[in-house]
């Protein structure tokens, strides 16, 4: 058997999020600025061919056996669908999943299913038309539920929303969203904010926290938390409402971390590998893979990467500082 992706503190990744690219359709204000970022140049992208590549040897030589598409968003690369097929086709199978903004997930959610993919998490922080072009910048709140709908009835379940709330915007909006969450049978998780915005405008004062979404949601919710067993290394907390089966998440990144129970891994779309969403420093593998190196080599490389992950992120320290990448070069 061959070595997996093991740090220097006892934690394995399995888990393998794949950014496909850094462009967006959207600008959320809490994630990039109106006019957009400096977009990685096509050269500088992995093709299909060497994420397929990336993602094979992960599989095979590391034993990741979760696999992971994200942004940007994912649905703006013209060769998803053939990456999921590629990808859901490789032994052992994995478990194949898109984080997404929902644009354009209308179209391809049945070839999405068809081509093997398990389930889709997609962001959705508002179901108000106006809220909705006050915090994306763009009036496409329809197309988002379009495809969140497309999704479902595509059996691509359970379909997570992911949503952010911001003081002032739509914090006073948790509980619709959860009504709607609940009538629809889609699984709502709020995020807690990091400090990963492109501008650098994170404050964790005017955060919105775990323990202040839980009590706006108390008012109208009876919500009691699940068994913590059953949590594993996942990012969020669950709470059943009014007695399940329905449940809502909280992702407590910043006031609860889960480092500590960490199982993932990061590439880029660029190729480069991160240890963790915070990491500052990034490991190469484009370079190593265009220059012809063996799966093996790659497979050591990325072993060697693993070595630098710090045991949290550290966001607590007064010497925290922000990763160059942002969120959306980074994929979440
Ligand atoms: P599931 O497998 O469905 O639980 O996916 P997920 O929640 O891990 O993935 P998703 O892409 O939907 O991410 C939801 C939020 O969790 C995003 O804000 C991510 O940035 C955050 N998140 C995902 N993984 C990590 C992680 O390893 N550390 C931290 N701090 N946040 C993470
Ligand atoms: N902090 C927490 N979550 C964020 N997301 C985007 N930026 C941030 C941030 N700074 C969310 C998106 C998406 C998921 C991948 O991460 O809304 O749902
Ligand atoms: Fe796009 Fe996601 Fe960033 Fe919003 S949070 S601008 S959907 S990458």
């Amino acid at each position: 058997t061959q070595a997996g992706l093991a740090d220097n503190y006892g934690r394995v990744a399995t888990d393998l999020r794949v950014s496909l690219t850094d462009r967006c359709n959207l600008r959320c204000t809490y994630c990039m600025p109106e006019e957009g970022l400096d977009w990685l140049a096509k050269p500088e992208l992995l093709t299909d061919d060497e994420i397929v590549r990336l993602v094979s040897i992960a599989v095979t030589h590391l034993g990741v056996d979760e696999i992971r598409f994200t942004g940007g968003e994912p649905l703006l690369r013209r060769g998803l669908v053939g990456i999921v097929d590629r990808t859901t086709n490789l032994e052992p199978r994995p478990q194949v999943s898109l984080t997404t903004n929902g644009i354009g997930l209308a179209r391809q959610a049945e070839a999405l299913a068809a081509a093997g993919l398990d389930r889709v998490n997609v962001s959705l922080d508002t179901v108000r038309q106006d809220t909705f072009l006050q915090l994306t910048r763009r009036d496409r709140l329809k197309d988002v539920l379009a495809g969140l709908a497309a999704a479902h009835a595509a059996g691509l379940a359970p379909v997570k929303v992911n949503a952010v709330l911001m003081r002032g915007v739509n914090d006073d909006q948790a509980p619709e969203l959860l009504q709607f969450c609940l009538d629809h049978d889609y699984e709502l998780r709020f995020i807690e904010q990091m400090p990963l915005d492109a501008q650098h405008g994170w404050d964790r004062s005017t955060m919105i926290t775990a323990d202040e979404i839980l009590e706006k949601l108390s008012d109208r919710f009876g919500l009691e938390p699940t068994d913590a067993a059953s949590r594993g290394s996942a990012p969020a907390e669950s709470f059943t409402v009014h007695g399940g089966p329905a449940t809502v998440g909280i992702i407590a990144s910043v006031t609860r971390p889960f480092c500590g129970d960490c199982d993932r891994v990061r590439l880029t779309a660029d190729g480069q590998v991160r240890d963790c969403l915070f990491a500052r420093t990034e490991s190469d593998l484009r370079t190593a893979l265009r220059d012809g190196a063996s799966d093996e080599e790659l497979a050591e490389r990325w072993r060697t990467a693993m070595r630098g992950k710090l045991p949290g992120h550290g966001i607590a320290d007064p010497s925290f500082l922000q990763p160059v990448r942002p969120m959306s070069a980074i994929g979440g």
